[in-house]
C-alpha cells in the first residue's frame, strides 16, 4: 500500500504537503533552482510553493490541469529524493528537464534530446534495483514528447543517455583540476559513441530506475549545450535559450494536447 502524505503534513525536503499540490499529477523537473520560475511561467497561474535546499517549486495549471515544477538539483540522489516526496503527494508523471552534452556527430547544438533509456553510471539507482536492470522511460510519455515535438517541428533525437554521477571522469572530461581519469572510463565515450548513445548527463538513469521502482512513470528531455565531439566547452547563453525554448515549446503543445486544447505551428 503507497504511504501518501497525511492530510497537512510538510514533507522533510521539499516542504510541500499534498494540499499544497492541488491534486497535480504531473511534475516537470530541470535540475536548476533557478529555472523552476521561468517554467512555471511558460503555463497559466503560476505560484511559487516552497524553497529548501536544492528543491525549489512551483504550481502553474495548462487550462485546468495543475502542473508541479520542483527542481531536482544535481545527481541522483538529490532525484531519488524529490521522486520519493512528489510520489508521496501523488505526482505520478515526472518529466526531467535538462541539459546534456551531445556525443553523436549527427546532433547539433541546441537540438533535443528524448531520452528513452539510459546507462547506469549513477550509484543510485542500484539502491532501488540491481545493477542488470535497466533503466527505461515511461513509453507513453516518450511517445507524447516524440509527437509532441513533432508536431512543433522541434530539431529532436530519440535515444540512449549516459547517466553518470560525475560531470568530469565518468563523462570522460580530462579537462578537470587533475586531468586525470580512471582506466575504466577512458575510451568510455568512444565506447558509448559506438554502441549508439546519444548524450552524457547526470541524472536520467536514477529517474527512470526510482521511477520504475516505485510504479511511476517517467521520462526526460534536454537540451544540447555541448557537442563533445566539437568542444569540451558549453556553449553560450543563446544556445541554453533555444534549447530550453523549444523544450518548452515540446511541453506546453504536450500538455495542451492532454487537456483536449490542441496547438499546432
Ligand atoms: N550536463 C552534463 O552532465 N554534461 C554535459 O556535458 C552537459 C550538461
Amino acid at each position: 500500500m503507497p504511504a501518501y502524505a497525511k492530510e497537512n503534513e510538510v514533507l522533510y525536503h521539499t516542504n510541500l504537503s499534498r494540499e499544497m499540490l492541488r491534486g497535480a499529477r504531473y511534475a516537470l523537473l530541470p535540475g536548476d533552482p533557478g529555472r523552476v520560475w521561468a517554467i512555471a511561467g511558460e503555463f497559466e497561474n503560476r505560484q511559487p510553493l516552497a524553497v529548501h535546499r536544492e528543491y525549489t517549486s512551483c504550481l502553474c495549471y495548462c487550462i485546468d490541469l495543475p502542473i508541479v515544477v520542483c527542481s531536482t538539483g544535481m545527481g541522483g540522489p538529490s532525484v531519488a529524493i524529490c521522486l520519493e516526496e512528489l510520489a508521496r503527494l501523488g505526482i505520478t508523471h515526472f518529466i526531467r528537464i535538462g541539459t546534456t552534452g551531445s556525443i553523436q556527430e549527427k546532433i547539433a547544438l541546441g537540438d533535443v534530446i528524448i531520452n528513452n533509456a539510459a546507462v547506469r553510471l549513477d550509484g543510485t539507482s542500484s539502491h532501488y534495483a540491481p545493477e542488470i536492470f535497466p533503466a527505461v522511460a515511461d513509453f507513453e510519455l516518450v511517445s507524447r514528447l516524440v509527437a509532441s515535438a513533432e508536431r512543433m517541428m522541434i530539431p529532436h533525437h530519440v535515444g540512449i543517455s549516459v547517466s553518470s554521477d560525475t560531470f568530469w571522469p565518468g563523462q570522460e572530461r580530462y579537462d578537470s583540476f587533475t586531468g586525470y581519469v580512471l582506466p575504466k572510463f577512458r575510451g568510455s565515450l568512444d565506447m558509448w559513441r559506438q554502441l549508439g548513445a546519444l548524450n552524457c548527463e547526470m541524472e536520467t538513469s536514477t529517474l527512470f530506475v526510482v521511477a520504475q521502482a516505485l510504479g511511476l512513470s517517467a521520462a526526460s528531455i534536454c537540451g544540447v549545450v555541448v557537442a563533445r565531439n566539437r568542444s569540451e566547452q558549453p556553449a553560450g547563453k543563446e544556445v541554453y535559450d533555444l534549447s530550453q525554448k523549444r523544450i518548452y515549446d515540446v511541453l506546453k503543445n504536450l500538455f495542451l494536447k492532454l487537456v483536449g486544447g490542441e496547438q499546432h505551428v
